[in-house]
């Protein structure tokens, strides 16, 4: 069997729910929220992405901390709960997020490699820096980038287009992982290698794109990027 290495050069990450548990933030706070975890964990992000798709169809962009507070407004009323000490509990967590067990050891065994790392998100650069700093990623992420340099969220092209543009290689030779499934299928339609990093079990998307591999944890991508 021969083995023919893909022409990817980079490899960039999706950061909430792909590098990062955005459900450790409410997990954290089970004393307060008890059997409620689970229900604000979803409702905060489901309204927290739909914020970003609308406001960008609106052309209304306002940074992901925002957008991020007013869906956890949204999910806590829905939920009946008023404690503005939780909510300021739950933002300061966002910002110390826990990586996934595997994510340091692939990053490590990326850059072992010889690839570029990055992470391209809807987060703020002073987001993505908090998250990567706690985590202790530093020395291991070679670009944050954030969607403020587009003025847009994802999907927008222009977003895919910001890891184009900074690692000045073709869409094609750059790896985009994502646990979203719509992420992952739009940077697949924008010409990106594509990574699902299909973590909660999600049918795939009818939408353009066809990611080249799905895979259920970042153990083994290193080597699914090498051998192809
Ligand atoms: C991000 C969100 C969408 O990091 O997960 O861009």
């Amino acid at each position: 069997m021969t083995h023919t290495r893909l022409p990817v050069r980079a490899c960039v990450f999706d950061a909430y729910g792909t590098l990062f548990d955005f459900a450790s933030a409410a997990a954290s706070c089970r004393d307060v929220l008890g059997d409620q975890v689970s229900a604000l964990t979803a409702l905060w992000r489901d309204k927290q992405l739909q914020y970003t798709w609308l406001r960008s169809l609106q052309g209304l962009h306002a940074g992901f901390w925002q957008v991020t507070g007013e869906a956890l407004d949204f999910a806590l009323e829905t939920l009946g709960i008023d404690d503005p000490a939780l909510r300021d509990r739950l933002m300061g967590l966002y910002l110390r997020l826990t990586a996934f067990p595997e994510v340091a050891e692939t990053l490590k065994e990326l850059k072992r490699l010889g690839f570029a790392t990055g992470i391209l998100s809807n987060g703020e650069a002073a987001m993505i820096e908090s998250l990567v700093r706690g985590n202790g990623l530093e020395m291991l992420i070679d670009a944050r980038l954030s969607v403020e340099q587009a003025g847009v969220f994802k999907t927008h092209p222009s977003v895919y287009q910001l890891a184009v543009d900074h690692f000045g290689l073709p869409a094609e030779q750059i790896a985009f992982v994502s646990s979203n499934g719509w992420d992952a299928y739009a940077a697949s339609a924008f010409g990106m290698k594509v990574v699902w990093c299909n973590r909660y079990g999600l049918r795939r998307e009818r939408l353009p794109g066809a990611p080249d591999f799905e895979i259920t944890s970042l153990v083994g991508l290193p080597q699914l990027l090498t051998l192809g």
